[in-house]
């Protein structure tokens, strides 16, 4: 379940000093207030993590890992200290995590050294019909190099996990089940601890791509069980390019390298090279070490903020907007249930193309999404090319939401629809 904070109930979040830590809010876009209405796609960043980024730059720059100067010591600890901030955030063990670029990034070092690498020929992954690109395609890759089989779980009609076969599906020969904790499209939030307990039930690993939820909900890595959880600091206004993949550390020891090169090996022959500890085996080259400070910093403000607080702020933004999308006669995709609903929401307005309807309101300052989301097998399966997708973050307020009800007003009379 995504909470069990109501979001009626709950202690309001102090929106005026939230707002004024995000500078970029300030911003007019074509004479209106900035609405910015697509962390979903990437967050906005507030001066806390700049500042730590900034700090790192003016005062201990150097290369990690080598150095025997105190510049090279004291970037090794803060790019180390990073690594045991973010383990913390998601309640994992830091042995475990591995910095990385992104979500995508991650999933690609799972699917490209975990079941390309480990798996046998016949072996089967499941995925499901609500996965990003970033969840297929590198399990395309290892399947086509590997013989592996690939199967999905469906959906229902309203936006969940088919799940009546889900014992079907992870019966031999399925070795892994990687799916996502919440649709970036639907903004369904999956029963992962459930869903966890049977494929292990049935010695299948479970790879979760946290992308969506990370950034929204408290994930923690020992409740729900999971053995891979990727995710991307961008997304929880940490800087671009900052991310994670958190893995058993008992399965990175199992994995051959990634990538190969400096930082990641023991002793290097001409011939033959073997491998440094984890999770150093897989971070090989100089790392991004002011995105790990700044993705840190980013972890700080969120739990100071308070992560069960701003899931339940959302909470309150999407009723709010399936609400407002209702009364606009908009027609909403997903779940309708709140308990199960996550901050992004996809929308259509009568038959205006999506892009269109995203453009009338970039006029109005309202940014949205707009396009198939790197969802495409999930666009078929909704029967439509393309949606537009409002999504919320911990510095929206209801005034937003009722600018974005005035822009698909817009839309409408612009359209005559
Ligand atoms: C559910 C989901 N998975 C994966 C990704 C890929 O994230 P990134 O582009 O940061 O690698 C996204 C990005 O929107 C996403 O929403």
């Amino acid at each position: 379940m995504a909470t069990t904070i109501d979001p009626a109930t709950a202690p309001s979040l102090d929106l005026e000093r939230i707002r004024a830590d995000f500078p970029i809010l300030d911003r007019e876009v074509g004479g209106n207030p900035l609405t910015y209405l697509d962390s979903a796609a990437t967050s906005q960043k507030p001066i806390q993590v700049m500042d730590a980024v900034d700090r790192y730059y003016r005062r201990s720059n150097a290369n990690v890992h080598r150095g025997v100067h105190q510049l090279g010591n004291e970037a090794t600890d803060r790019f180390e200290a990073s690594r045991v901030r973010v383990a913390g955030f998601i309640d994992a063990d830091p042995q475990g995590l591995v910095f990385v670029r992104n979500t995508t990034e991650a999933l690609n070092l799972v699917a490209g050294s975990y079941a390309r690498e480990l798996l046998q020929k016949g072996d089967r992954i499941v995925l499901t019909l609500m996965e990003h690109h970033s969840n297929l395609v590198p399990w395309q890759l290892a399947a086509e190099r590997a013989g592996l089989q690939l199967a999905f779980i469906g959906l229902t009609e309203d936006g969940r996990l088919e799940l009546s076969n889900l014992d079907e599906l992870l019966a031999p020969p399925t070795r892994l089940l990687s799916l996502t904790h919440q649709s970036n499209v639907l903004g369904t939030v999956n029963d992962i601890a459930a869903i966890t307990a049977e494929a292990h039930r049935r010695d299948v690993l479970v790879c979760l791509d946290g992308a969506q939820s990370v950034p929204h909900m408290r994930v923690s890595t020992r409740e729900l069980g999971v053995d891979f959880l990727a995710f991307s600091g961008h997304k929880m206004c940490g800087p671009m390019g900052s991310g994670a993949l958190w893995a058993r550390p008992e399965l990175l020891e199992r994995m051959p390298p990634f990538l190969g090169g400096g930082s990641m090996i023991a002793k290097v022959e001409l011939e033959r090279s073997t491998w440094n500890t984890v999770p150093h085996k897989f971070e090989a080259g100089t790392p991004d070490v002011a995105s790990a400070v700044g993705l840190a910093a980013a972890c700080d403000y969120l739990d100071e903020v308070g992560i069960e607080r701003i899931h339940a702020h959302e909470q309150g933004l999407v009723r709010h907007m399936i609400d407002v999308l209702d009364e606009s006669g908009a027609t909403v995709y997903g779940p309708r249930d709140l308990a199960i609903h996550g901050g992004a929401v996809s929308f259509n307005v009568a038959d205006v193309h999506p892009h269109d309807t995203g453009t009338i309101l970039d006029r109005l300052g309202i940014a949205v999404r707009a396009g198939h989301h790197c969802c495409q097998p999930l666009m078929r399966e909704l029967d439509v090319p393309a949606t537009a997708r409002a999504s919320v973050y911990l510095y929206n307020t209801h005034e937003e939401i009722d600018r974005l009800g005035e822009g698909i007003a817009e839309v409408r009379r612009v359209f005559r629809v």
